[in-house]
């Protein structure tokens, strides 16, 4: 790697541990006020310095985020459709290089829809964005296996996450399943969770530890924990499990923990 792509790449995954708090609100791309980022700033401002990164829109990064904030940016230039449109996430790029760089991130997000009848447009898409952004030594984060008709099973799971580390991706956003050992042992790059729909925050946590034992890097988390009951305790939850060893039994007793006292330091 040159030293920009591997400073950038660093900022996202730290490079003391090899792992990641990804924090994601790029929802409103195609679910609009998605509940918990109705009020963005609100949410989100008193999360920032517990995540390591912070996934969003153009939009929302101008709207929402101080300029001021130091919180490395992960960019979604993934979009084009919306939760209404049966082909939900039949996306194309939404957002070009010289506006990431211009918005100085430290990567970009792109969903590919593996296994959809549209997966030839939204893979050709990616890898333009790959050509286009590994010029500028920006990584390019894969979203894979979003979409309510795919099988997150592992053998899908590790076709999606394998293929998108084929075509350039340098890290790769997807779900937890069972045998996830071997999702991360067959992906040339690093594997990160999302959370998906909200659950208990105990079973959140949970499925964080069994990530990081598998082998994942990191999560890339949203509804989790902006949906939480006290989001800043649970990111302080998510990042123990990531960065401090807990396990999510451990983790989830320290969310109670932090609710009780605000969850602020
Ligand atoms: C869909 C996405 C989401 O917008 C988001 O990043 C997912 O996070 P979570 O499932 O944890 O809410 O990637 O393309």
């Amino acid at each position: 790697m040159d030293w920009g792509m591997k400073n950038r790449f660093h900022r996202i995954i730290r490079p003391e541990d090899g792992r990641t708090v990804m924090l994601a609100v790029d929802h409103g791309y195609f679910l609009g006020p998605t509940t918990g980022l109705e009020r963005f700033a609100e949410t989100v401002v008193p999360l920032l310095p517990y995540a390591d990164t912070l996934m969003l829109t153009r939009g929302a990064l101008r709207n929402y985020i101080p300029p001021e904030s130091d919180v490395p940016i992960v960019l979604r230039v993934s979009g084009g459709t919306s939760i209404l449109n049966k082909n939900l996430l039949h996306e194309g790029i939404i957002t070009s290089i010289e506006e990431a760089i211009r918005l100085n991130v430290v990567g970009v997000a792109f969903s590919i829809l593996v296994g959809a009848e549209f997966e030839r447009d939204t893979i050709l898409n990616f890898t333009k964005v790959v050509d286009e952004a590994e010029r500028y030594g920006i990584p390019v984060v894969a979203v894979t296996a979003v979409g309510r008709d795919m099988v997150k099973d592992v053998k899908y799971l590790s076709l999606a996450t394998r293929m998108a580390g084929e075509l350039g991706a340098r890290i790769v956003k997807t779900y937890f399943c069972e045998g996830f050992e071997k999702v991360v042992e067959t992906s040339p790059v690093p594997v990160v969770i999302a959370g998906g729909k909200k659950i208990p925050e105990k079973e959140a946590l949970t499925m964080t530890y069994s990530a990081i034992e598998a082998g994942a890097a990191g999560v890339d988390m949203g509804r989790n924990i902006f949906q939480s009951e006290n989001p800043v305790a649970m990111i302080r939850a998510v990042r123990a499990v990531v960065h401090e060893g807990y396990t999510g039994e451990e983790a989830y007793q320290l969310f109670e923990e932090l609710k009780a006292g605000g969850g602020e330091e």
